[in-house]
């Protein structure tokens, strides 16, 4: 046979043993969060997408919607719940709403910096909330962060919690933060956070409340001129999976998406660090008018009447063993 025949002959067994060759089979996995995709949430669901693609030799990957294209945090909760939407990345100012337990961690004033929130998420405490979330049709696969809530607005500066009197502040759909704020004298008006940016440009609320990176990656300096470091609640996030997607992956499938959760969280939880340093200067280059050092001592004893609600609703003991862990 001459040399040309061989060689194309063996190109196309090639060519046929490549096309030929099974195909494992991609399933691309939508993930939403409300946040822009430069945000702490978009760190998160970057590491958590990197690292179940490598686990999984490529099987399974994902498109995000970012900037509340799926919609709102109770509305994308919900769709996790259907399986409409395989993954979401939210806090638990929402979820609150579905998985009633979870609301403990919403209260004002319980954790008192960042090290003793993630101690208290990552220990016995956080991971049997988590695993509460599975009756009520969710799988919670780590707990990442939000960050600890600050106040803008457009009206004053908040030095103490007198300055917050009477001021009309978008917060969550969340009783337990709007039960709280009721003691500063804020009169709370809960809006989904697609909504938040038109309201404070048309002045239907005064001010708001987000970590910083929230603050930051929202723009909000283009429509509060007041930023107040009152740190007055703790918001946790977490990375939801469909019960539809979970129970169809095998054991080490499942292994992979739980350590791409843990990875993601703490990636999250390094940008919201680095938020912290770095961003409050930049909300200033930016215009805003920031106090540092806010008297948290009158926001602690204005709320602090309403502990005794707390305690009822979520037993004083469980709220006492989360202020002990060190
Ligand atoms: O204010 C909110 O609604 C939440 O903090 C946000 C920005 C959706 C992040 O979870």
């Amino acid at each position: 046979m001459p040399q040309t025949t061989v060689a194309r002959l063996s190109t196309l067994a090639l060519l046929a043993a490549t096309t030929l060759a099974p195909v494992a089979a991609q399933t691309v996995l939508k993930i939403g969060y409300t946040p822009v995709r430069d945000s702490h949430y978009g760190v998160g669901a970057n590491v958590f997408c990197d690292e179940i693609a490598k686990g999984t030799a490529n099987r399974y990957s994902c498109q995000h919607f970012p900037n509340s294209a799926l919609g709102g945090e109770r509305e994308q909760i919900e769709a996790v719940q259907l399986g409409t939407q395989d993954l979401t990345n939210v806090s638990t100012g929402a979820l609150g709403n579905f998985v009633p337990e979870v609301k403990v961690v919403d209260i004002p004033f319980l954790f008192r910096d960042y090290d003793h929130a993630r101690k208290v998420l990552d220990g016995a405490i956080g991971q049997d909330l988590l695993k509460k979330m599975q009756a009520k049709g969710l799988i919670g696969l780590a707990w990442g962060e939000n960050g600890f809530r600050h106040m803008t607005n457009n009206k004053r500066a908040i030095n103490q919690a007198g300055d917050a009197a009477g001021l009309k502040m978008r917060t969550m759909e969340n009783k337990v933060h709007m039960a709280g704020y009721k003691t500063f004298g804020i009169l709370p008006t809960p809006m989904a956070f697609p909504e938040l940016f038109t309201a404070l440009q048309q002045g239907t609320v005064d001010g708001q409340e987000n970590p910083i990176p929230v603050i930051l990656s929202a723009k909000f300096s283009q429509v509060q001129k007041h930023l107040s470091l009152t740190g007055h609640v703790y918001s946790p996030a977490v990375i939801l999976i469909t019960p539809k997607v979970w129970t169809q992956l095998s054991d080490a499938d499942k292994k992979v998406f739980t350590s791409a959760a843990v990875a993601a969280a703490a990636a999250q939880r390094k940008r919201v660090n680095d938020d912290e340093a770095n961003g409050i200067a930049q909300l200033k280059k930016d215009g805003m008018q920031v106090v540092e050092k806010p008297d948290g001592e009158s926001f602690r004893k204005a709320v602090a009447p309403a502990y005794a609600e707390f305690a009822k609703e979520f037993g004083a003991d469980r709220i006492a063993a989360i202020q002990a862990v060190k």
